[in-house]
């Protein structure tokens, strides 16, 4: 049997690597003078894009990780997320600041701001790497935003499919989400599985 084709570029590897530089030129910037500052990974998706952003910084800092789930009712997956792996250290007084793949609906994120504000760091501020901004809260605050990408779901450079096409080297397209609410949560839409993170 022939393998799939590989899923159309929306971004490239190159175009990833540039802007990943810009974001830590930035960051660096923002936090020069901060002795040590808390990369806060959330697994699965953001390993590779912390990897890259990581090296790239030139102050001071250290890596943690959270994993996330959500519940399931049935097998059908809820808004509610819960934390299936915490932080090793403690945040409380340190600089820390949370990084991301997608930004989808942003509950993920909503439920880790306020899980980690509650730990009173110095400072918390959000980095992803994408975001949907027609799926986004428009309230919803990011410091730093690699690129808006379209509502479609999409895979590689950490991000996933059932935990499949994770690994590819830059971000593609797997399937355009059919717009409107009817839409959301079908076929065409991958329901966002624990395994899938
Ligand atoms: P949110 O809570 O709806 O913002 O969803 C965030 C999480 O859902 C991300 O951290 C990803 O794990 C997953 N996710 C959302 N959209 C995509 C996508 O297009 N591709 C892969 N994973 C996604
Ligand atoms: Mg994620």
């Amino acid at each position: 049997m022939a393998a799939p084709a590989p899923p159309p570029v929306l971004l490239s590897a190159d175009r990833i690597a540039a802007r990943v530089a810009e974001l830590a030129t930035q960051i660096s910037g923002d936090y020069a003078g901060v002795d040590d500052l808390l990369l806060v990974g959330v697994l699965r998706g953001a390993f590779i894009f912390l990897a890259d952003l990581s090296r790239r910084l030139t102050v001071p800092r250290s890596v943690d990780f959270v994993a996330l789930s959500r519940y399931e009712h049935g097998s059908t997956p809820t808004g509610e997320v819960r934390l299936i792996m915490d932080l090793r250290v403690p945040i409380t007084g340190r600089h820390v600041l949370l990084v991301e793949d997608i930004v989808d609906s942003g509950g993920t994120l909503d439920y880790l701001t306020r899980t980690l504000r509650a730990r009173n760091p110095a400072s918390l501020r959000i980095c992803t790497l994408t975001r949907k901004p027609d799926r986004a809260p428009p309230g919803l605050r990011i410091d730093y935003v690699g690129f808006d990408i379209p509502d479609q779901w999409v895979v590689g450079y950490g991000l996933d499919y059932c935990n499949q096409l994770r690994t590819l080297p830059y971000i593609g397209v797997l399937a355009t989400t059919a717009s409107g609410a009817e839409g959301r949560d079908t076929a065409l839409r991958p329901s966002v599985a624990p395994t899938g993170r």
